[in-house]
């Protein structure tokens, strides 16, 4: 199917299942478990209903945001993927330069296969980095400076990684990184020649492979509050701390100096069980909202989900899977062609919502069935480890 004849995110996700081999495909989509938060991520949206306001005059729509003083097109960002070279050959880079051209913002994951530096260059512009913080000061600052060497606006921490995941389909495909080849792999390859010549092919081949990420395994289960504000006093731009769900954690990124929080599960990739972020968005809107820029992500895969997080409180919306299936059913065409998909749908909600612009929405456009945390705690604040 020509992308152009592509009308949701889901056609692209059915044309990325058949272009990629089983253990890329599961490695892309699964969640972690019982699949229960993954689940949650999509089903918190099916409880939000839109309530629309009718005889408004929405002909001059807008979906312009501004985020620390620089305008994007629209409320929405590229979330970091690990591994996204094997969805497209060099595929951050197909990414990085869908979301300039966008004019969006694009966080690049400390697992890609390109370096930051060339993925900078070839986009014409630093993208967001993301970080998982190495366990020696050293490599970390090292880190640090070429962030802020290559221009990188914003530093994004992920915390909800302080071990690995159960993902025991990754187990059961013998998925790994770089990729070992053994006889079921290359059936499967063989069912998907494309992907092998085109994908696999030229990024095993190439020397300096970076697939053999070393940190990949590294273990962050040391990370405590301590090392953020290390991390605050050594990165001068914005800092985001990404996997935040607990309103006491999102006051404590506002008390330890941070820029701003990605309200995340990880895309149900972590600890299974824990809610879509949706659910505790309004809360945590409620008690940082005018301290932190307030990001979210997770089970975003239309334009309509995108308008009730705004209206939640969040204040950018990022997708994950979205992008990636874009990417893997036609690289950087691909990538444009699912943001075009998710603006237009925006666009057409909006209208149909009766709210001419983005900064008008609000929880007056919604009726929630979300539910509420069992037991509502008083602020605990954590005694703090310097590290
Ligand atoms: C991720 N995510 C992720 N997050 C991060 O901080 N660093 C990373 O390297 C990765 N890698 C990664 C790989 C894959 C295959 C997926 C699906 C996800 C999580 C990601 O940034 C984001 O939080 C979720 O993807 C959002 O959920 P949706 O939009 O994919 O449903």
């Amino acid at each position: 199917m020509r992308l152009s004849n592509v009308l949701n995110i889901d056609e692209l996700r059915d044309i990325s299942r058949r272009r990629l081999p089983k253990l890329v495909c599961q490695y892309l989509e699964g969640g972690s478990e019982d699949q229960l938060t993954l689940s949650a991520n999509r089903e918190a949206f099916e409880r939000i209903q839109l309530v629309p306001r009718t005889l408004v005059d929405v002909s001059q729509r807008s979906q312009k945001t501004t985020i620390f003083g620089r305008v994007y097109e629209c409320p929405v960002g590229i979330a970091p993927i690990g591994a996204a070279g094997l969805f497209w050959r060099e595929g951050d880079i197909a990414l990085a330069r869908a979301a300039r051209s966008a004019n969006i913002p694009f966080v690049l994951s400390t697992h890609s296969f390109v370096t930051l530096e060339r993925v900078s260059w070839e986009a014409g512009g630093p993208p967001w980095f993301q970080l998982y913080m190495p366990r020696e000061r050293d490599v970390a600052l090292t880190i640090v400076r070429r962030a802020a060497a290559s221009g990188c606006e914003a530093l994004v921490l992920t915390t909800d990684v302080p071990v690995g995941a159960n993902r025991e389909y990754n187990e059961r495909n013998g998925f790994s990184l770089p990729l070992r080849i053994g006889p079921r792999k290359m059936l499967d390859g063989l069912l998907h020649p494309r992907w092998v010549c085109r994908v696999f092919l030229p990024t095993w081949l190439e020397r300096n492979n970076p697939m053999r990420l070393s940190e990949w395994a590294t273990r962050r289960d040391h990370m405590c509050w301590g090392d953020f504000d290390w991390l605050r006093d050594a990165w001068p731009r914005k800092l985001f701390v990404k996997g935040v769900l607990a309103v006491e954690d999102a006051q404590l990124a506002a008390d330890h100096g941070a820029d701003g929080i990605f309200v995340s599960n990880h895309g149900g990739r972590q600890l299974d069980g824990v809610p879509s972020p949706m659910e505790l968005l309004p809360q945590i809107a409620a008690a940082v909202g005018g301290k932190l820029t307030i990001m979210v992500d997770g089970g975003i895969r239309r334009g309509s989900d995108i308008i009730k997080a705004l209206a939640l409180g969040a204040d950018m919306v990022f997708v994950g899977r979205a992008a990636m299936y874009g990417l893997a059913a036609g690289g950087e065409a691909g990538v444009r062609r699912a943001l075009q998909l998710l603006r237009a749908e925006m666009d057409r909600v909006l209208a149909l919502l009766g709210c001419a612009s983005i900064e008008d929405l609000g929880p007056q456009f919604l009726r929630t069935a979300l539910r509420e945390p069992a037991i509502v705690r008083p602020l605990a604040v954590p005694r703090l480890r310097t590290a």
